[in-house]
Order: C-alpha cells, then sequence, then structure tokens
C-alpha cells in the first residue's frame, strides 16, 4: 500500500489513525508509525487485543442501534482508516437504509475515504474531512446527510482521549447532542488509565505522536454519559458491554457506555 500513498502526508510525525491501523493489522503506515507502534507494543502487549476489543464493541454497538433501537442515522467522528466492519457496512446489514457521516480530520482517512463511500442504494454515506473542536460545524455538513430532526447516534469512539482537557472535551459533547433530537443515542470509548503499562504506553505515546492522548479514569469516562439514560450494562470495559455468547469477557484498559437522550 505504501506506494499509494499521497506524498504530502507527514511522515516524519507518527499518526494516530495510522499507528492504530498498525495494531489492527492494517498497510496504511508509515516507518515512523511502525517505530512508535511497536515501542507502545513492548510496553503494553496487550495494545493489540485492545484495538481489536475497541472495534468489536463499535461493531456490537452499531449492531444493538441498528438492531433493537430501529437507529437509521449515525455520525461517526474519529471513524480512522477504514478496515473490517465500518460502521456503515455493520449498520447498513441489518438496516440497508442506514444513513451514516463519517468525520476525521487526518488527511490519510481522507484519502482512503472512498472505502467508506460504498452505500447500499437504499442508505447513503459520506466523509467530512472536519475537527472534533468545532462540533457546530460538523453538525452543519452532517446535515446534508442526515435528517437533524430525526434521532441519531453519535459515536466518539477512541477520540475523546485526544482532547485533554474535561471541560473542553465535556463541552463538546454536549454541543453535540444539542444538535441532535430526544431519542437520539451517544456512544463512545476511550482508553483508560487503569495499568501500569497503560499509563506507560501513553506517555511512550506522548513523546512523540500526534495528538496527543490523555487516558481517563472510568469515572471520568462515565461524566460523559451525565443527563442520559445509560443502556445496561452501563459504562463497562468492551468486551464486558453484550458480549456474544462464549466472548471473553476478561477487562481491558479501556471503558465504553451508550446513552439515550431524553
Ligand atoms: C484511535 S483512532 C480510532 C478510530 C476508530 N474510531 C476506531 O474506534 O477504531 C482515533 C481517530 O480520531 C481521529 N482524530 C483525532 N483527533 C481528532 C479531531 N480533533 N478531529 C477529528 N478527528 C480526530 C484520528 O485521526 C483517528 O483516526
Amino acid at each position: 500500500m505504501g506506494q499509494q500513498l499521497e506524498p504530502e502526508f507527514d511522515t516524519s510525525v507518527p499518526q494516530t489513525a495510522r499507528i492504530w491501523n498498525y495494531w489492527l493489522g492494517g498497510k496504511d503506515n508509515f516507518p515512523v508509525d511502525r517505530a512508535v507502534g511497536d515501542q507502545i507494543l513492548e510496553a503494553f502487549p496487550a495494545i493489540v487485543e485492545n484495538a481489536r476489543a475497541s472495534r468489536a464493541f463499535l461493531a456490537r454497538a452499531v449492531q444493538y442501534l441498528a438492531g433493537e433501537v430501529g437507529i437509521r442515522q449515525f455520525l461517526d467522528i474519529g471513524t480512522g482508516l477504514p478496515t473490517a466492519n465500518n460502521t456503515h457496512q455493520v449498520a447498513q446489514s441489518v438496516a440497508p437504509d442506514a444513513r451514516i457521516v463519517y468525520v476525521d480530520n487526518d488527511p490519510i482517512v481522507l484519502a482512503h475515504a472512498r472505502a467508506l463511500l460504498t452505500s447500499t442504494p437504499e442508505g447513503a454515506t459520506a466523509y467530512i474531512d472536519a475537527d472534533l473542536h468545532n462540533p457546530e460545524h460538523i453538525l452543519k455538513e452532517a446535515a446534508q446527510t442526515l435528517d437533524l430532526s430525526q434521532p441519531v447516534a453519535v459515536m466518539l469512539m477512541g477520540i475523546l482521549g485526544h482532547i485533554e482537557d474535561d471541560d473542553e472535551a465535556r463541552s463538546i459533547v454536549r454541543r453535540l447532542l444539542e444538535g441532535v433530537p430526544s431519542g437520539s443515542y451517544l456512544t463512545m470509548n476511550d482508553g483508560t488509565d487503569t495499568s501500569e503499562e497503560v499509563v506507560e504506553a501513553a506517555r511512550i505515546w506522548n513523546l512523540s505522536a500526534n495528538p496527543t492522548y490523555h487516558l481517563r479514569s472510568p469515572e471520568r469516562i462515565a461524566r460523559f454519559f451525565d443527563g442520559l439514560e445509560l443502556v445496561e450494562p452501563g459504562v463497562v470495559s468492551p468486551p464486558q458491554w453484550r458480549p456474544e455468547p462464549g466472548q471473553p469477557a476478561a477487562a481491558i484498559d479501556s471503558y465504553c457506555g451508550m446513552g439515550r437522550k431524553p
């Protein structure tokens, strides 16, 4: 895949979407990404399992929202590079008329966005090159594809850790949810400071990778759902959120949840 990458990517600074892609077994990454990815792997070998468990949560969350809840619109912010089971594939396998808007601010994700735009004819997918720091802009652009008078699932998977300040992160979540009606959902997932290894991994990350990533405690993650009706089983580690029968449910250094806007 290396020769398909455009020269304007900054290949001197490790980037979050590309390191995540490396851990998930993808090929859309550069030597700088693999170098810091490997350093973190050494300090925290469970990162690969962590990344896979986070993706598996995304798939179960979207399946639940499109199936049991009947949500037909998804706003997936911090999409990452296309991989297996992208949001539109999971949602449209349950509800072919589902409409999905993807948002990321990394140019490499934009360059690969075509793979995210393979909607069913009944549904729709769109990609917005935008920054989570400007939720009003995201909502305005998303309104070209989504009907914001109808419920939307706002997805923030592995992205709020890139916003260090809790007040700022909570303000962004609040402003996003103000733009969608009652019956909409927030679903999120982020790394937690629940082991020494993961704290060391975040330290290594923040020495060189862009943007920096800040672990929170499970309690701080839970506060993002203040004012929402939490879906059972609440804020838990991803393997423990509605696991498939027989699926291992041991906690990892990450917490997730889903809440409904009353
Ligand atoms: C750890 S990856 C998670 C990818 C995917 N959501 C998943 O769960 O597998 C975080 C993604 O968030 C994006 N991101 C980070 N900060 C962002 C910001 N301020 N605005 C938009 N996207 C951002 C990165 O480019 C990256 O693709």
